[in-house]
């Protein structure tokens, strides 16, 4: 290593996205490890909509491991991010860097101290999860610093230590977390299904009903359900399996109408695990109910199905479009139905082509 007295930082920084799960995972077999109790399958969103952006630096100057969220200083001390940081610095490789003259011996990892910077590039107010992109990101910077040479799907079984879902924004396009069997977790791993260019017709469209921040979060949540919900049984080990079969193959057929009818069901069951919970928990509001209807409605005069609908841990809805002639459709029914505020008062904003952020509530 070089000397202690010389002052270099070594940097590096890598940009992960958000996933939305089309199966739902919800319940966990081991808190501590988090091992899911069902296997669930996302569809990673495009980096430049929702995603967290993240430098780790490391230097013989720093003092302690520091991380700062969005500009402000938050505390490393969480089991979570002790676990990602333990289990990549066991992981870290030599590293080196000769116009620098800097070497770091793999065993020095142990003893040097990192500084990291995380930002979403969308508002935190927002109301959207951001743990998914976080840990995915961080540990794939942190894989990247320390020159570690796991494959993703053995760094996605570190970012599933940081929060479940995280683990699968491990890769684009269509993943499944399998819930594996392995008591140390080291076969619940993330997987691609299907590349981000395999079905890239679909718009997903994410209406923010309210940025408030959820009452129970979905770790708390999964928790009461697992423990009170006979529901909750029957869905992991009855329905989800079968669904996940054809989901998958939904995906590889690029089959809209099944996607659409499992992506409903499995948001609808999940909500009525919450509601089977003691004490019940209500993550949708009216606003949420109002969305559900008018897809349903629209979807059943058309015969066909033309929009999905899923709902996570809070009220938001996320709505996807088999094309971006049917987007605009949607986009035109939702305003119809949430009328925009007046200009000077909109709090809306359109992130691109494949996202809209709106206040719908
Ligand atoms: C409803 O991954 O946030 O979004 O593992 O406790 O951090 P922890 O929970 P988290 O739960 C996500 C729940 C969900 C469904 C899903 O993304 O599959």
């Amino acid at each position: 290593m070089a000397a202690e007295t010389q002052s270099w930082v070594l940097m590096a920084t890598a940009r992960a996205p958000t996933n939305i799960a089309v199966i739902k995972y919800w319940g966990k077999r081991d808190e501590a490890l988090i091992l899911p109790i069902n296997d669930s399958i996302s569809v990673t969103l495009d980096p430049d909509h929702l995603s967290a952006t993240t430098t780790v630096a490391v230097s013989p100057s720093f003092k302690q491991d520091r991380m700062w969220l969005n500009g402000k200083e938050i505390s490393l001390s969480g089991g979570r991010y002790q676990n990602c940081l333990r289990e990549i610095r066991k992981r870290a490789g030599d590293v080196e860097d000769e116009k620098k003259g800097i070497r770091i011996k793999k065993e020095d990892w142990e003893k040097m101290h990192l500084h990291i910077a995380s930002y979403n590039n969308f508002p935190t107010a927002a109301g959207l999860a951001s743990s998914a992109a976080g840990f995915a990101c961080l540990v794939f910077t942190l894989a990247k610093l320390m020159n570690v040479k796991e494959e993703h799907g053995d760094l996605s079984a570190i970012a599933r230590q940081g929060s479940g879902s995280a683990c699968r924004s491990m890769y684009g396009g269509f993943v499944k977390w399998t819930m594996g069997n392995d008591a140390d977790g080291s076969d619940s791993i993330a997987v691609q299904l299907a590349s981000n260019t395999h079905w890239d017709d679909l718009v997903i469209i994410i209406a923010v009903v309210s940025s408030k921040q959820k009452e129970t979060s979905s770790t708390t949540g999964m928790r009461e359900s697992v423990e009170t919900s006979p529901l909750l049984e029957y869905r992991a080990k009855t329905v989800v399996p079968n669904r996940v079969l054809q989901m998958e193959e939904a995906i590889k057929s690029r089959d809209f109408a099944s996607l659409a009818r499992l992506t409903c069901a499995d948001s609808n069951q999940f909500h009525a695990v919450c509601l089977d919970t003691s004490p019940p928990i209500f993550y949708m509001n009216d606003t949420s109910h109002r969305i559900i209807s008018l897809v349903e409605r629209w979807n059943r005069s058309e015969g066909s199905l033309q929009v999905a609908y899923t709902f996570d841990a809070g009220p938001n809805a996320v709505l996807i479009a088999p094309n971006r002639k049917v987007a605009g459709l949607l986009l035109q029914r939702l305003l119809f139905q949430f009328p925009p505020p007046p200009e000077s008062e909109l709090a809306s904003y359109i992130l691109g082509d494949k996202s809209i952020l709106h206040e719908a509530g």
